[in-house]
């Protein structure tokens, strides 16, 4: 587990960080929400060490991290961070040499560079120029930086911002690998979508303070202190495929009664509650529904 206890941080005067108390452990993914400004990113930042807490401490697996050399080395070995902009991170000029560099000065098998390549979809892409790769690939190439190291802890920073569909697809499948593989994987994201699919456990950041700390996403809140949460929350209809419905709605045979239009408003509620919600409708309801309104109109 890593954890901050009481993390206090200030840029020059500004302070950002104020008593933070925080934990993520192996094998989950916990996610860390708040609005622009919030300090999500210099909380990531001292999680492996980039950053010296005013005060507080950062500890990983129960030791304390000491600010010299050594203990430092150690706790980048052991957590990796992933940066918002791939652009700021990737230094090589071919995505083998990208990739490999931080295993080669870390006395690390390069069969990692393989395995994290394949892991994030970019095998057979070894002799490509990172330059030319696409926003999505060079987003991927990061992550296959920082897991080439085979740390034990994997933090993201807004992983999916900027990302097309295709894009957010393939970072919520690596996700669930990196997770299956047993890492701790923290993200901070605005991305609500992203959030409801992947999170175990979620803290939201409101000006330096950890104000929630849960593990179902809470919506009412989020929007109060500034998360943007448009996007999130879907109802999806779907016919005769029952499979994964939330809720099953049969307009035929007898007339639709009052329990079937609490079935329909109640997935609608659902849905605004920012949950996504799959309504199926049995047999032709559909039609039947449409057919219904026609005679209200
Ligand atoms: N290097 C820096 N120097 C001075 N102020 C900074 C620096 N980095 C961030 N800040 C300020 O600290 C606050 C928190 O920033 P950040 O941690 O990046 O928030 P978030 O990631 O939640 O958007 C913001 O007000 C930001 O302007
Ligand atoms: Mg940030």
């Amino acid at each position: 587990m890593i954890e901050t206890i009481d993390l206090w941080f200030s840029y020059a005067d500004r302070e950002v960080l104020k008593g933070v108390n925080f934990r993520a452990k192996r094998g989950e993914v916990t996610v860390l929400m708040g609005k622009n400004g919030a300090g999500k990113t210099t909380l990531l930042l001292h999680l492996n060490g980039l950053l010296k807490p005013k005060k507080g401490e950062v500890i990983l697996d129960g030791s304390k991290i000491e600010y010299n050399k050594k203990s430092l080395l150690e706790l980048r070995k052991r957590v990796s961070i992933v940066f918002q902009n791939p652009d700021e991170q990737i230094i090589a000029p071919t995505v083998w040499q990208e990739v490999a560099f931080g295993p080669a000065n870390a006395g690390i098998a390069l069969e990692k560079v393989e395995e994290a390549l394949k892991l994030v979809g970019l095998e057979g892409y070894e002799k490509r120029l990172c330059s030319q790769l696409s926003g999505g690939e060079k987003k991927r190439l990061s992550i296959a930086d920082a897991i080439a190291m085979d740390p034990e802890f994997v933090i993201l920073d807004e992983p999916t911002a900027g990302l097309d569909q295709l894009g957010f697809d393939a970072i919520v499948e690596l996700i669930e690998k990196l997770r299956n593989a047993g890492k701790g994987i923290i993200i901070a994201t605005h991305d609500f979508d992203l959030a409801k699919r992947v999170g175990d456990r979620f803290y939201y950041l409101e000006d330096g303070r950890i104000v929630y700390e849960g593990e179902s996403l809470n919506f009412e809140l989020a929007r109060k202190i500034g998360i943007r949460t448009f996007g999130f929350g879907k109802l999806i209809i779907s016919e005769n495929e029952k499979i994964g419905s939330n809720f099953v709605v049969n307009l035929n045979g007898n007339a639709p009664n009052m329990e079937k239009i609490k079935k329909l408003l109640e997935a609608i509620l659902k849905a605004s509650e920012g949950h996504c919600v799959v309504v199926n409708f049995e047999n032709g309801s559909l039609e039947k529904l449409k057919e219904l309104l026609g005679e209200t109109k």
